[in-house]
């Protein structure tokens, strides 16, 4: 199995794209520390599931938008197995709103956990790999609105549009280190986060008119990359973003 041996932190692993990814790199032979902040239960499965495939797995609950629960995140789940390897940046969080109507909170709330706690697990991961003289890999979850414009989520694309430029701008510092770093960017996933758009048919008869590919992906369409892009298969793929959209972000169509 190509992850034997290796630890992934799977940042906001206890649903949706998070937990398949979780049991997705389980399978390929990875220990899994399972980060979550509000849903015990959901880490809990993941859990279950994560041991099913014969590797461990080990939760922590810590939001990722205080950086101090970031650190410990991090230090808990070395100090349990020993070393971390891999590092997925999954957490995000979105707030519908029009832009004159966000508040400081939330825009906040969605910053926080989409940029900077991104920033800072990838700090204190690397300073774990420093200290400890190996190199690793980090992905990232993005969205196709490192791109795109979504209105209505100006501050959901602000932090993945500066998730792109992190990802790049890491990519050339940490290079030399023999870290590589990249971002997938998921279309229309069938998760918790795009709920509200799931239950109402004619947003989501428009949404899927704009996938070529014609239908929503689901978490292990994105799941089977990450494992991909963890492995010595990837070796030599650093700063580059990878879409899994079925098509829509190209899209564009005159009606
Ligand atoms: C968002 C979803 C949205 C999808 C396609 C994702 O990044 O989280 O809410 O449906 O992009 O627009």
């Amino acid at each position: 199995m190509k992850l034997e041996g290796k630890v992934a932190l799977v940042t906001g692993s206890s649903q949706g794209i998070g937990q398949a990814i979780a049991v997705h790199l389980a399978q390929s032979g990875a220990n899994i520390i399972i980060d979550y902040r509000s849903h015990p239960e959901g880490a809990q499965e993941t859990l279950s599931k994560v041991q099913a495939t014969g590797s461990k797995g080990y939760i922590v609950k810590a939001d990722l938008g205080v950086v101090s629960e970031i650190r410990q995140l991090i230090a808990e789940g070395i100090e349990q197995f020993g070393q971390i390897d891999i590092l997925v940046n999954n957490a995000g969080i979105e707030k519908h709103a029009s832009f004159w109507d966000v508040t400081e909170a939330d825009y906040d709330s969605v910053v926080n956990v989409n940029l900077k706690g991104v920033f800072f697990a990838t700090q204190a991961f690397v300073q774990h790999l420093i200290e400890t003289k190996r190199t690793g890999k980090i992905i990232n979850i993005s969205s196709v609105h490192e791109e795109l414009p979504f209105p209505h989520f100006t501050s959901y694309c602000a932090s993945k549009g500066g998730l792109k430029m992190m990802m790049r701008n890491l990519a050339v510092e940490l290079g030399p280190l023999g870290i590589t770093i990249n971002n997938i960017a998921p279309g229309a996933i069938e998760t918790p986060i795009n709920k509200s758009l799931l239950n109402n048919p004619e947003k989501l008869g428009a949404l899927l008119k704009n996938i070529p590919l014609g239908r929503l992906g689901q978490p292990e369409d994105v799941a089977s990359l990450v494992t991909f892009l963890a492995s010595p298969d990837s070796s030599y793929i650093t700063g580059t973003t990878f879409f899994v959209d079925g098509g829509l972000l190209w899209n564009y169509q005159e009606q």
